[in-house]
């Protein structure tokens, strides 16, 4: 079966309200002031012909005009599905500009040979994808706060943001611990705070002999049971990025799904809690000729187009699994309020076999690790490009949020 044969949540049911807020946001744009701040949110944000502050004036009629025009040209379309094209520009930054690239992701200086992996970007069927803007990301989180609720490979996709936002600022270190496994970062200048909260399994799980003498790395995992190392600590938080790609030790997709059920349920009973909760999907691993420990491997050195692969087997469950459990959440959730997305990365991530550190995540004579890593991602590498879908749904909420502010304000007027 293929991934675009889904029923899928964002693409298919929500597409003609969104079309039908870009109308409403046309038709309310036109009536206001340019460059009116709602919200927090400066309108220049969705055109960089308002970044001029003198230039305030509702009579600046062809801005205006511009404005319109260019919310009108942006075209909008299921983002999610795509083919890779080429993109001589890539990357962004290299292992010398970013100091945030963790060791077994710096697959350069471990002696990866190819370069071509860096050099593509996603272009959805429909229309296009920006690219990452970095000024752009962060005046739309201007005092705002985004938590990564993950494992590894939530933390991998951090570091890939913090690299890209290192073009306009570095992050200082405000973490409450010592342990690298709960970070915390702010931009300054920004007042944006990034924090990741390591979750390998998001629900409670203790390490089966933590303290014998045959360290085994099994977890005793307690599917019911709140992990409340991140739960007690995301409560203020207006964004969550919340994934799960580790399923080493869940007992597959029934394990899946439980664990995404509590960890939804923690998010939902939080009771000030007013932030956006997005589900990053699953990001399948691209073993091939073995699994990670037959001596799997991933060698290859190009993307590869939809028509060639599709989702399958367990990867697919997987998926389905957490759709199933996004939808229940987000049918809770709604009831007080609370906004849940989809940023659907699976597509575009199965298409890139390429990505991978493989052999190159350490020294070829250290003896770190006894398999080849075809579940994180190289850094500047394809995992980039889920930044340039969170800025995209960003983008979406600066639009809806004002709409929905200006319809209040409508209906308010109405009923006086
Ligand atoms: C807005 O800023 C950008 C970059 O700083 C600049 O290229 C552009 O000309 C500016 N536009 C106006 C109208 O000032
Ligand atoms: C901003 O606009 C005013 C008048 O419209 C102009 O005099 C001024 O040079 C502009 N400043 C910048 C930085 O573009
Ligand atoms: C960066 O990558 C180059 C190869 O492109 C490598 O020689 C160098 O050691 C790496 N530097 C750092 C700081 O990782
Ligand atoms: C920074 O943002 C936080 C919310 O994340 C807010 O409470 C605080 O007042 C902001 N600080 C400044 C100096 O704007
Ligand atoms: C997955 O989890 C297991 C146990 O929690 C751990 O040993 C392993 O390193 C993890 N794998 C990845 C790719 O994070
Ligand atoms: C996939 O599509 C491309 C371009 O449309 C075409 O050249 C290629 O032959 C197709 N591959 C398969 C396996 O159908
Ligand atoms: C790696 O393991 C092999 C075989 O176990 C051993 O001979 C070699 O010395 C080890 N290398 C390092 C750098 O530890």
């Amino acid at each position: 079966m293929k991934v675009d044969a889904i029923d899928h949540p964002l693409a298919k049911n929500q597409t003609p309200r969104i079309v039908l807020q870009i109308t409403l946001t046309l038709i309310v744009l036109a009536t206001i002031p340019l460059c009116y701040p709602l919200l927090g949110y400066p309108l220049f944000l969705l055109k960089n012909s308002c970044n001029n502050s003198s230039d305030h004036s509702p009579s600046s009629h062809d801005s205006r005009e511009g404005l319109i025009g260019e919310l009108q040209r942006e075209k909008r379309c299921d983002i999610f599905s795509g083919e890779w094209v080429p993109n001589p520009e890539a990357p962004y930054y290299t292992n010398t500009t970013c100091w945030a690239i963790h060791e077994n992701q710096n697959c350069r200086k471990y002696g990866r040979p190819d370069t071509e992996f860096m050099k593509w970007r996603w272009k959805p069927d429909g229309c296009d994808l920006p690219i990452f803007n970095p000024a752009q990301f962060l005046e739309i989180v201007r005092g705002k706060s985004l938590a990564f609720v993950g494992d590894s490979v939530a933390r991998n996709q951090m570091q890939s943001l913090i690299c890209l936002l290192s073009r306009v600022e570095y992050p200082v270190d405000v973490s409450y611990t010592p342990d690298e496994r709960f970070k915390r970062w702010k931009y300054t200048t920004y007042n944006f705070t990034l924090a990741i909260y390591w979750t390998p399994h998001l629900v409670k799980a203790k390490e089966a002999d933590s303290n014998g003498p045959t360290h085994t790395g099994l977890f005793n995992l307690y599917l019911d049971e709140f992990d409340e190392e991140w739960t007690t600590q995301i409560e203020d938080f207006d964004y969550i990025i919340i994934s799960a790609d580790n399923v080493t030790d869940l007992p597959m997709s029934y394990g899946y799904r439980k664990a995404f059920r509590t960890a939804f349920k923690a998010i939902n009973s939080l009771e000030n809690f007013k932030g956006i909760t997005f589900l990053r999907t699953f990001a399948p691993s691209h073993f091939e000729n073995g699994l990670w420990n037959e001596g799997g491997n991933c060698v290859r050195t190009k993307p590869i187009r939809s028509n060639e692969t599709a989702l399958e087997g367990i990867d697919f469950e997987l998926y389905m699994t957490q759709l199933e459990e996004f939808k229940i959440a987000e049918k809770l959730g709604n009831k007080r309020g609370l906004k849940f997305r989809l940023l659907d990365t699976t597509q575009a991530t199965l298409l890139r076999p390429d990505g991978h550190p493989s052999r190159y995540g350490h020294l070829p004579n250290e003896n770190v690790t006894l398999y080849n890593d075809c579940v994180h991602w190289c850094l500047p590498g394809p995992i980039d490009t889920w930044s340039d879908f969170l800025l995209e749904m960003l983008k979406m909420e600066v639009i809806r949020s004002y709409n929905d502010e200006k319809l209040h304000s409508k209906d308010k007027k109405n009923d006086d």
